[in-house]
């Protein structure tokens, strides 16, 4: 593979890792990549780097363009491994090569590396380098995704070199946004938002609103591909994320041990769809907890249904919900409900736990004991009634 030019004197020389499906428990049907770039201008400098395994094939395409000994500058945006795993190598081989990072970054890669002779200079939200007929301005974004973690502007090209902002797992067959149907990279970011930038949106609004000022013309993240034509689309998504809106749309997401909690589930279901409420109907034996946080983000209701099993909830719930509650969805409206034989605290303690993620439980718990009878079911769905009131 070759190094893929963005623009005139920018080249994309990350790495494509096709073959990943679990990044961390983040399921990659699509794969990822590790995107850095290079620019040539009267000096040269490195963006990010990529996940070690592919430090030869980044190296690979820079000395395709330029020897290793004429890069002026490596921009390490973030700590985090996919980014900054190749920068041992390239450090060692880049011999005039400075590292520019945040004060928080440089602390964190030496956690995670031995960096003794690195030449490193540390850059705060303002200060740019100059590459000649470019400049690079730096912005700190703590939080999105790290403490350290920082985007790289340069004004001359309009270029935002975002890093894990407004990124996606997936592996194109090109670069850009137009290269690749619209629906999978839409589908792909708000997975992506769902299940990484999730718990800051707080921090990632005040970074979306320091860089709308910029209006670039082009996003180059770190992963996925690189937005030319789309790109007040994306930010369009991101506000949205930010502020926590959905689209009105119901999830229910359960598992069974003997189709009762499945009944209840159904009958969950027909409830939002006699008051015509798109909902998505989810069994953790068959979906995956990060796509469903995908349904997470833009659904409006959440319905949650454990059969209550030694006293506890299905081992899958509690991997959901302890995984959901790390990510922090807000400002939604939420339910739980299940089958249970003696023992049925378990649906408030679950309850108990959605509050304190500031939901709205308009109805409380409901737990039928056994197997529902029709009765019961249609009992179940009266008393939701209050849930879209
Ligand atoms: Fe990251
Ligand atoms: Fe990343």
């Amino acid at each position: 593979m070759k190094a893929m030019e963005i623009k005139p004197g920018i080249y994309w020389v990350g790495a494509k890792d096709s073959l990943v499906r679990d990044f961390h428990g983040y399921k990659t049907q699509r794969g990822s990549t590790y995107n850095a770039f290079l620019i040539v201008d009267e000096k040269i400098a490195l963006i990010d780097t990529v996940k070690a395994p592919f430090s030869q094939e980044m190296l690979d395409r820079i000395t395709s363009i330029v020897s290793l000994d004429r890069i002026d500058f490596i921009v390490a945006n973030h700590a985090e491994m996919d980014h900054s795993g190749a920068l041992p190598d390239i450090m060692r081989l880049a011999k005039n090569a400075q590292l520019i990072t945040s004060p928080n970054c440089d602390a964190n890669l030496k956690k995670h590396y031995n960096t003794d002779g690195w030449k490193v200079s540390q850059v705060r939200t303002g200060q740019s380098i100059s590459l000649g007929k470019r400049t690079l301005t730096f912005v700190q974004v703590p939080f999105v995704h790290w403490p350290d973690s920082m985007v790289a502007w340069c004004p001359e090209d309009k270029i935002l070199f975002s890093n894990d902002a407004f990124g996606q797992h997936l592996s194109p067959n090109s670069l850009f946004d137009d290269e690749t149907p619209k629906d999978i990279i839409f589908e792909e970011s708000a997975k992506y938002y769902a299940n990484i930038v999730y718990p800051f949106a707080n921090q990632t609004d005040k970074a979306l609103e320091a860089v709308k000022p910029l209006a670039p013309s082009i996003i180059a993240p770190s992963h996925g591909v690189v937005w030319r034509t789309m790109v007040p689309e994306i930010l369009a998504e991101y506000g949205k994320w930010v502020k926590h809106q959905n689209n009105g749309s119901a999830l229910i997401v359960f598992d069974s041990m003997w189709e009762s909690t499945t009944k209840m589930a159904k009958s969950v279901r027909d409830f939002f769809e006699s008051k015509n409420i798109p909902v998505r109907f989810c069994s953790l034996k068959t979906d995956h907890i990060s796509d469903i946080m995908t349904s997470v983000l833009s659904a409006k209701y959440i319905a949650i249904g454990t059969p209550v099993l030694n006293e506890n909830m299905m081992p899958t719930m509690a991997g959901f919900l302890t995984y959901m509650r790390g990510l922090k969805p807000r400002g939604k409206v939420g339910f739980v409900f299940g089958s249970y034989g003696w023992n049925f605290r378990l649906h408030k303690e679950i309850e108990e736990s959605l509050k304190a993620l500031e939901w709205q439980i308009p109805v409380p718990a409901q737990s039928i004991k056994y197997v529902p009878s029709a009765i019961e079911l249609e009992a179940l769905q009266a008393a939701l009634e209050p849930l879209i009131q």
